[in-house]
Parts: structure tokens; C-alpha cells; sequence
């Protein structure tokens, strides 16, 4: 391969597995990031290949994990340099999980090592990998499965304990497991076409003709991808703005929303902005939309975004949507919650290991203060929906209980496909499931202020 970035694949690796880590970046973003510093004739290639181990390294984490910890007897990986650790579960994941010899992926990693640290850690490394080697994966999570069976989910499928023992709570031992298979399964498409340049049957039209294979879907405006030669975001027709990727569940919130041309919405964390889009696209580009969002970074995304679609409507706000209040009220409110992002396991594996229960009651007091602020910039008798891409109740029905209390009122909305939710009001909000509906697993409640 040619390239100018003169550093092995497991260097690009472990930087963007770090970056992934400490910024809490998207693996894809991770890698933007390093190779806009790459040039040369095999760049797309070789992000591609860097793509895919830091995705399958974060999916596969917590068994690389158990791997690496059963070897250091006593210390854990994640005690080591945080660099460090990431070259040995490299080195650990193309032994146990590629088949590559393992005395190439040790001397692959045990050389960036060298050069990285010093000869101490390289001998340390090497010492590890050895041990990772001869290590009996299989057997060591038999006895795992005897002793502790909800550890046992999490190390064999890759989970969070947390997210293990809360989706056995809720749906029973056997349909817990089939939702922690769907999350470990290749992620679907979905394609919502933007209605103000495009329609649904000359997209589908045009999609077959370039050889992806579409379905129609429970939303309108979405299609199901069913198998592709070329990428789709490579087409033209993608480029000129014509479709997005847009997850089923996330393209289901504008529709309930049901945003009408003329009227003034407000989007509360907007960024990168797919809900605001469609909305602006069920408005004609008539109205206004007001899209906050508290990243900065994001809301650039969402401006080059917005160009590329043709939305005319939105007006972009820096704000904390915890306390942004605009001078005149709006008719609707989409309030997109930052969250856990439980649902979203299958699509973005690395967010499995960004959440323990302190940094969840966080967001959930975020969240609280969202839909606090949502009903002052509310009209009386005006619509809001709230979604989060999270499986829990805490972030979902019991936030809803809370608005409740706080002067809103849930709407029975005739939703037309999915699940219901839990609790007193589960038959009144919209839920999906991996496992259920192969889409994220996502919530909605649409409520009206009194
Ligand atoms: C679930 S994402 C929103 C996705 C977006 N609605 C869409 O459909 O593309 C949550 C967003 O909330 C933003 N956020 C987090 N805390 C915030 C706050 N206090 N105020 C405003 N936005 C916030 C994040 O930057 C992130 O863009």
C-alpha cells in the first residue's frame, strides 16, 4: 500500500482506539480525524481497513478484555497506559479474533512498542502476548459460565454488565440474549429521502438502477436497504442531497411530531441535525426551526449539512438547552435527548464502555432540565415529542412521569408500528428493539403543554 503517514496499521489503530476513548469520539470521527494528516494513493483503503479493527476492537472489548485481565493475574488492562493497553488488545484481537500468526502480531505490536516507550515495556508486551497465545479462550469461559452467568453474557457477547442484568430485568434471560446478538450483528441501512428535492419512488427508482436492492418501511419516506454493490453514500444523488442515512426509529420522531408549514419549532439538541432536517422537510422549508445543540463542533457539521439538502428554514443556535429561552414561544418542540445511547450498541459499539450508573444519573438530570426548559418555551396547548436512543426506563417512561408532573400531558398518539413502553403510561409511548424492529432501540412520547 502506498501511503505518507509513516506508522504501522496498529499505530493508526491504537491512536484512534485512544481518541475514541479520551474525546469519546465515533470510531469513524476518530479516524477522520488521523487521516486528514494522511495523504497518498491508498488512503481511502487503508481507513477502511483502520475503520474496521477499531470497530470489531470496540465491539469485541469486553471478551479482548477478559483475555488481557486473565493474564496479568492481579493488575488489569485498564490500569495500564491507556496507549499501551490499546497495542495489547490489538495484538490480542488479530491473534484470537483474526487468526493472524501470533508471532507476527506480536512482533507488529512489540515493535511500535520500542519505538513508543522503551525496551522495559517492550519485553512487558511481549511477555503478555506470549501468555495471550497460549491462553484457552474457550475454557476459561466454561468456568466463567458456571460461576457467574450474568458475567458470563457480558464477557462472551461483549456487553456491559449494567446493560446485561438491566435487559434481563426487562425482557426475560432468552430475549435479553437475542437482543445482545442483534447488537453484535452488521448494522442496517436505512434511507430517508428528503422530500424537498426528492420523492420516494424515484429514489427507490433510482437506488435499484445503482444496484442497492431497497424496501419500503412503516414511515413514508424511508426505505430499507436490503443488499448494495457500491456504498450508497458514494452515489451521486446522495451527494446532491436527494436521501440521507437516517436510522427507522429517528426517522419516526418528525412524523409524530407532525411539524406543519408556517409554524416555529424548536429543536433543543439538534446536532448533527437529521431530526431537524426532516422536519424542516414536512415543513416545505416554511416556518422556522430553531436548532440548538451545545457542541460547536456539531453544529458546523450540521451547517455543511444543511446546505447540501436545501433546507432554507433553520436557524442555527451555540446554546445549552437547558436553559436557552427564545423571545417568542414555539408551536412544537423536538426535544432529542442526550443519553446513554443503550439503543445504539449495534451502530456505534464504542458507547458501550462510555457509561457507568453516576455518569447515566447525569444525563438523566440533563434530561430533566431539557424538558423543564422545553415547557417554558413552549405555547400553551403546544406539541413537543422526547426521544432517546436508550433502552432504560429512567431516561424514558420515568421522565415522562416527571413531566407529567410538571405541567404536561401525554398525548395517546395512534402510533402505527413498533412496541409499546412501561410502566403506567407504557401503552401510550412508542418503543423499538434491535432484536424486534432492526433498527436502534429508541423512544418516543409526544406531549402537550396544558
Ligand atoms: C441524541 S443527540 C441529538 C441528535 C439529533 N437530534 C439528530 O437527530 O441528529 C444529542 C445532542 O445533544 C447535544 N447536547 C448535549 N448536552 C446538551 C445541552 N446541555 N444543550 C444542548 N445540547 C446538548 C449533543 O451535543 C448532541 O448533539
Amino acid at each position: 500500500m502506498e501511503l505518507f503517514y509513516r506508522v504501522s496499521l496498529q499505530e493508526i489503530v491504537a491512536d484512534a482506539l485512544t481518541l475514541v476513548e479520551e474525546r469519546e469520539l465515533s470510531s469513524k470521527h476518530a479516524l477522520e480525524r488521523i487521516f486528514s494528516k494522511v495523504e497518498g494513493r491508498d488512503r481511502e483503503k487503508a481507513r477502511g481497513i483502520a475503520h474496521a479493527y477499531v470497530f470489531e476492537i470496540e465491539k469485541w472489548r469486553a471478551k479482548i478484555d477478559f483475555i488481557i485481565n486473565s493474564v496479568l493475574r492481579g493488575s488489569k488492562v485498564d490500569d495500564l497506559d491507556p496507549y499501551l493497553a490499546n497495542l495489547l488488545r490489538i495484538g490480542t484481537f488479530e491473534m484470537k479474533f483474526k487468526g493472524v500468526n501470533p508471532a507476527i502480531a506480536t512482533d507488529s505490536i512489540v515493535r511500535v512498542v520500542k519505538e513508543r516507550f522503551d525496551l522495559a515495556k517492550a519485553k512487558f508486551v511481549n511477555a503478555i502476548l506470549r501468555e495471550v497465545e497460549k491462553f484457552d479462550v474457550e475454557r476459561a469461559l466454561k468456568k466463567l459460565k458456571e460461576k457467574d452467568r450474568v458475567e458470563w453474557l457480558s464477557v462472551r457477547f461483549s456487553h456491559p454488565r449494567w446493560y446485561v442484568e438491566y435487559v434481563i430485568n426487562l425482557l426475560g434471560y432468552d430475549e435479553a440474549v437475542r437482543l445482545l446478538l442483534s447488537n453484535l450483528r452488521p448494522q442496517r441501512y436505512y434511507i430517508r429521502v428528503n422530500t424537498l428535492k426528492a420523492d420516494v419512488d424515484k429514489v427507490k427508482k433510482y437506488l435499484e438502477e445503482n444496484g442497492v436492492r431497497v424496501a419500503y418501511t412503516p414511515v413514508d419516506d424511508v426505505l430499507k436497504v436490503l443488499d448494495y454493490e457500491t456504498p450508497v453514500t458514494r452515489l451521486e444523488w446522495y451527494k446532491r442531497g436527494y436521501f440521507v442515512i437516517q436510522d427507522l426509529a429517528s426517522a419516526y420522531v418528525a412524523h409524530v411530531l407532525k411539524p406543519e408549514p408556517g409554524e416555529r419549532v424548536l429543536d433543543l439538541a439538534a446536532a448533527p441535525g437529521s431530526k431537524t432536517f426532516h422536519a424542516a422537510a414536512l415543513m416545505e422549508n416554511k416556518g422556522e426551526i430553531v436548532a440548538v445543540d451545545y457542541s460547536y463542533e456539531r453544529l458546523i457539521k450540521m451547517k455543511e449539512r444543511m446546505k447540501r439538502l436545501g433546507v432554507k428554514n433553520v436557524r442555527l443556535v451555540h446554546a445549552d438547552g437547558q436553559n436557552f429561552k427564545d423571545e417568542r414561544d414555539f408551536d412544537k418542540i423536538i426535544l432529542d435527548a442526550p443519553c446513554s445511547s443503550s439503543g445504539t450498541y449495534r451502530q456505534f459499539p464504542e458507547v458501550k464502555w462510555r457509561f457507568d450508573e453516576n455518569k447515566i444519573k447525569r444525563v438523566i438530570s440533563v434530561q430533566r432540565n431539557m424538558l423543564l426548559n422545553a415547557y417554558e418555551n413552549l405555547r400553551a396547548d403546544g406539541e413537543m415529542t422526547y426521544s432517546t436512543c436508550s433502552i432504560r426506563i429512567d431516561e424514558n417512561e420515568e421522565n415522562v412521569l416527571f413531566a407529567l408532573e410538571r405541567g404536561f400531558a401525554l398525548i395517546k398518539h395512534p402510533f402505527n408500528w413498533g412496541d409499546r413502553g412501561f410502566l403506567e403510561i407504557g401503552e401510550r409511548v412508542f418503543r423499538t428493539w434491535t432484536h424486534r424492529h432492526d433498527c436502534n432501540s429508541f423512544f418516543i412520547a409526544k406531549l402537550r403543554k396544558e
